[in-house]
């Protein structure tokens, strides 16, 4: 009996280092999941929707006064960077700190909100797949309490 127990107990090590061995070579050999970035045209189907959304940020009056003065061409750069990057492609954002960005903004949810709505608009605008729209609104949704500074 305790023969039998010690064979199975074996067995059972056995398959389990298999299954840490296979499951390793897998992790190893499969490719960072970039679906939505494929999704979202790339990284030039991800500028054209940032581009879109700087011109509908600028004929919404409910934030169009947080974006005086700024650096467009260097908002647009970062911003595809960084949603490059979320949704899985070769992009590294290189800009500030979202938190330390948004600090000093005072955002209402209201803003926030206005500000996701137009992205979704502008994904509309660009044939964006609704699916694709969710997954990086997903992605955004961490991103959040630092930018309400909460
Ligand atoms: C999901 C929401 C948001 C994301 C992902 C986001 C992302 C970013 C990024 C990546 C930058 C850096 C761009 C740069 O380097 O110039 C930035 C800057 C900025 N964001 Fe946001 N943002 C969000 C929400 C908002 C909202 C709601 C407002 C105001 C209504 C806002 C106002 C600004 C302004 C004014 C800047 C420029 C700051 C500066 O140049 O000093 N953002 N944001």
């Amino acid at each position: 009996m305790a023969n039998v127990n010690i064979k199975l107990l074996i067995a059972t090590l056995l398959s389990g280092m298999m299954a840490l061995v296979l499951g390793g070579c897998q992790s190893l050999n499969s490719k960072p999941d970039d679906s939505l970035y494929q999704q979202l045209g790339e990284r030039e189907g991800i500028a054209n929707v940032v581009e879109d959304l700087l011109y509908l940020i600028v004929d919404d009056e409910r934030i169009n006064q947080q974006f005086k003065g700024v650096d467009v061409a260097q908002f647009h750069d970062n911003l595809t960077d960084q949603l490059c990057e979320l949704s899985g492609g070769p992009c590294t954002y290189t800009g500030r700190e979202m938190r330390e960005l948004h600090s000093d903004m005072a955002i209402t949810d209201t803003q926030f909100n206005a500000l996701a709505e137009n992205l979704i608009l502008s994904m509309e605008q660009n044939n964006i797949p609704t699916g694709a729209q969710n997954r990086l609104l997903k992605q955004l949704i961490p991103l959040y309490p630092d930018i309400r500074n909460l």
